[in-house]
């Protein structure tokens, strides 16, 4: 390339991932800083964020705690090796998280983003059953509609035909259970549907199919978020644990965005009284100052790799910045955050107001469906002229360039999710220029 004719700002060089890239070149669309509950435009115009970036800003933007033990620690050890040494603040998170999750989920196993927390956890779930001498079990259970991550384990076991079909051969021995969504039996449901527990029995009839012995995990997200806002439906998480408990197969919850408040607490697995085998975090656990993600798993796995000589390493896995410093503080400081301003119980107050003023976009033009959990919303548009996504993207750009506000878009689907902190009239604005959104693209 020829740098010196370029301007500093050249945007041709950046790949922008998930994102069209010629459309966006051409009229982009670019924060330049942020506070609290807005976002700002390079010209400083400020636009209000309706999804907490991309659900991982929980406690809004730029929190000064956070931001300040972030720069201490960068002043203070900047990296220390993530193999065979510590630091302090790691060891502090992860004795932190285990009070936070649920049951004998006591042991942290630290990533730097959900796709790889998901493949940690996969590969925990395999070493876990070998250990025990029941290697045989490698066959995964995903659901249809799952995202987990874009890693080969997390497309193999995710549901989204779109990140799949371009890549060819992934994981073999994945299997998939139905989405729990049925639009005419669960339309306009706030909260988890009544109808859809029965679809957990599914998985009874994949261990039929391929003998529990073969089975090493299920994964799914308690609420799948990528898709749409999926709630689970009343029950159907219980069944699966009640299955894969009953069978020895793992249960793994992908909590990327369901954990740290999101739902009203801190993990989602405590709002429905399920405790799975693993939960796999990223996201909120920084506030997203910082990237980290990671895997909480039993007493009872992380036991089974505790043997063989101490000096040899029992699980060959780990990343260069697991646990890095500057997110291990982060972390700690988002907790702080968390508990200091009641977050997680302000999302349960929330929860209501948010949910009927996301539902009173009832009625709008080409509304056809509307789901709502703790501070999450899928709210489903129907596509304009036979090309589906055309009207989520009209929506995104006339958010962005004419309305001042974010809100992600799943094709033709808003996804709302507001950082915790939102006020009423923060929800009704966003309401309002939903609406607004709306009509315009009707
Ligand atoms: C449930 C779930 N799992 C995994 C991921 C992947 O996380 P990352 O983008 O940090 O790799 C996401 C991201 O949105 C997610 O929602």
């Amino acid at each position: 390339m020829a740098p010196l004719d370029l301007s500093p700002n050249e945007l041709e060089p950046y790949w922008v991932p998930f994102t069209a890239n010629r459309a966006f070149k051409k009229r982009p669309r670019l924060f330049a800083g942020a506070k609290g509950m807005h976002y700002f435009k390079p010209d400083g115009t400020k636009v209000i964020d309706g999804t907490s970036g991309l659900f991982c800003v929980n406690a809004g933007h730029c929190r000064e705690p956070i931001v300040k033990a972030i720069q201490e620690q960068a002043a203070k050890l900047d990296y220390s090796p993530a193999f065979q040494y510590g630091h302090p603040k790691v060891f502090e998170l992860a004795s932190r998280l285990a009070l936070l999750a649920p049951g004998d989920l006591d042991y942290a196993f630290f990533a730097n983003s959900g796709s790889e927390a998901v493949d940690t956890a996969l590969k925990v779930a395999l070493g876990y059953h070998k250990a025990r001498g029941e290697g045989a079990r490698t066959r995964f259970i995903g659901r249809e509609r799952g995202y987990h991550g874009i890693g080969f384990g997390g497309i193999s076991v995710g549901g989204m035909v779109a990140n799949r079909k371009q890549f060819g051969n992934m994981l073999t021995g994945v299997d998939h259970l139905q989405a729990t969504y049925n639009r005419a039996e669960q339309a306009f449901t706030k909260g988890e549907p009544a109808w859809g527990a029965h679809l957990a029995d599914e998985l009874t009839r994949l261990i039929n199919l391929h003998d529990a012995s073969t089975i090493a995990a299920v994964i799914v997200e308690p609420v799948a978020g990528s898709t749409g806002i999926l709630p689970p439906p009343k029950g159907y998480l219980k069944k699966l644990r009640e299955i894969t408990q009953q069978h020895g197969i793992l249960l793994i919850f992908d909590e990327v965005i369901t954990g740290f408040g999101r739902l009203g607490y801190g993990f989602a697995s405590e709002r429905y009284g399920v405790t799975p085998d693993m939960i796999t975090f990223a996201k909120g656990v920084t506030n997203a100052a910082v990237p980290m993600a990671g895997v909480m798993a039993s007493k009872t796995i992380y036991d089974a790799f505790m043997t063989g000589p101490e000096h040899l390493v029992e699980l060959f896995h780990g990343y260069t910045y697991s646990g890095h410093p500057l997110a291990a503080v982060a972390g700690l400081a988002t907790l702080d955050v968390y508990r200091d301003d009641g977050l997680f119980e302000r999302a349960q107050k929330l929860e209501p107001v948010f949910a009927d003023a996301m539902m009173s976009l009832k009625g709008e033009p080409g509304v056809e469906d509307i789901r709502t959990v703790g501070l999450l919303a899928g709210i489903d548009l129907a596509p304009t002229g036979g090309k589906p996504g055309l009207r989520g993207y009209e929506a995104t750009e006339r958010m962005y360039h004419d309305l001042n506000i974010y809100v992600r878009v799943a094709m033709d689907t808003l996804v709302v999710a507001p950082p915790l902190i939102a006020t009423e009239s923060d929800i009704a604005e966003i309401r309002d220029s939903l609406a607004k959104v709306i009509r315009a693209g009707a």
